[in-house]
C-alpha cells in the first residue's frame, strides 16, 4: 500500500537530520536500510545512522569492479564502527553469461552495453535487497546532477514501489565535507585525487578543474544518460516509455 507521502513530508521533512533518521529507524526497524557506495555522502549517513542505531542495516552492491580504494574505505569503516555490511554480489550465472557473451569491458561499446553491465552488476542485486525493506535511504543530493535537481527528502519510489529517504537532498558539497572532517569519518582516498563521485573503477575517472562533480562517471556519455538505473525516476516522459 502506498503510504500517505504528503502526511509523511509534513510530519518529518523539516526535522533536523538526526531526528529524521531516528524517527525512520525506529518506525521501520528491520525494514529500512541505507544504500552505501562508500562515497562521501554515504559515509556521512553511515556515521549518523550507526551513532543512532549500531545495528542499523547498511548494504553495499559489490559489483566486483569497485576500485581498491573503495574496498579500503569499507574495511576502515567496519573497523571504526565495529559493524558488518550487508554485501550483495551479482548473480553468478548472469555474470558468467555476460562475461562470456560480451567480454570484460563491454561498457565502452555503447550505452546499451553499459546499461546491461549495470543491470547485472548493480540492478539485479538491488532488486534482491529492496525486497527486504519498506524504505531505503540514499545519499542522493540535488546539486549532484541535471538528473537529480528535483530530488526530495522523502519520496515515493515508483519504480521500486518503496519509500525513499534522501536526507542529504539539499546539502551542499561543502556541508558534506565539513561533517566528514568534524566527525573524523573515514572516507575514500580517491576523493583527495579529484574523484568527487566514485563508482566502478573502469567507469570512473578524476575530473579536471571546472568540470562538474559527476563528469568523471561514464565520462564518454552525455550528462542526461549518466544514471545506471539505481535511481530511475518515473517522470511523465519515462512513464510514457514504460506504457
Ligand atoms: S550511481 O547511480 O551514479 O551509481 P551515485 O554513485 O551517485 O549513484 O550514488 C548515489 C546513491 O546511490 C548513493 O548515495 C547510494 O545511496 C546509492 N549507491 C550507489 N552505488 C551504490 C552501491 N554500489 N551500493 C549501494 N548503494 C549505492
Ligand atoms: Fe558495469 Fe561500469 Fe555499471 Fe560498474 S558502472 S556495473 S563496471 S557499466
Amino acid at each position: 500500500m502506498v503510504p500517505d507521502i504528503a502526511q509523511l513530508k509534513e510530519k518529518y521533512s523539516a526535522l533536523p537530520i538526526d531526528a529524521l533518521l531516528r524517527e525512520f529507524l525506529e518506525r521501520y526497524n528491520e525494514r529500512i536500510a541505507l544504500a552505501s557506495s562508500l562515497g562521501a555522502e554515504d559515509q556521512v549517513l553511515t556515521d549518523l545512522v550507526l551513532k543512532l542505531k549500531p545495528t542499523a542495516r547498511i548494504f553495499i552492491l559489490d559489483t566486483g569492479r569497485l576500485p581498491q580504494e573503495t574496498y579500503l574505505t569499507m574495511e576502515a569503516t567496519m573497523e571504526k564502527y565495529q559493524f558488518k555490511y550487508e554485501v550483495y554480489c551479482p548473480n553468478n550465472s548472469q555474470l558468467e553469461q555476460l562475461q562470456r557473451e560480451y567480454g570484460p569491458n563491454l561498457f565502452y561499446k555503447s550505452i546499451e552495453h553499459r546499461k546491461l553491465c549495470c543491470q547485472v552488476r548493480k540492478l539485479e542485486p538491488l532488486q534482491r535487497v529492496l525486497k527486504t525493506v519498506d524504505v531505503w535511504i540514499t545519499g542522493l543530493r540535488r546539486e549532484q546532477a541535471v538528473t537529480r535537481t528535483d530530488i526530495e527528502i522523502i519520496e515515493w519510489d515508483e519504480t521500486n514501489q518503496l519509500l525513499k529517504l534522501n536526507p542529504l537532498a539539499d546539502w551542499t558539497t561543502e556541508q558534506v565535507w565539513q561533517y566528514i572532517k568534524a566527525n573524523q569519518v573515514p572516507y575514500n582516498k580517491l576523493h583527495d585525487l579529484n574523484y568527487p563521485s566514485i563508482g566502478c573503477a573502469p567507469c570512473t575517472r578524476a575530473i579536471q578543474s571546472g568540470e562538474h562533480e559527476r563528469a568523471g562517471r561514464w565520462w564518454w556519455e552525455a550528462p542526461e544518460h549518466k544514471e545506471c538505473g539505481l535511481h530511475r525516476r518515473r517522470t511523465a516522459e519515462t512513464r510514457k516509455e514504460v506504457i
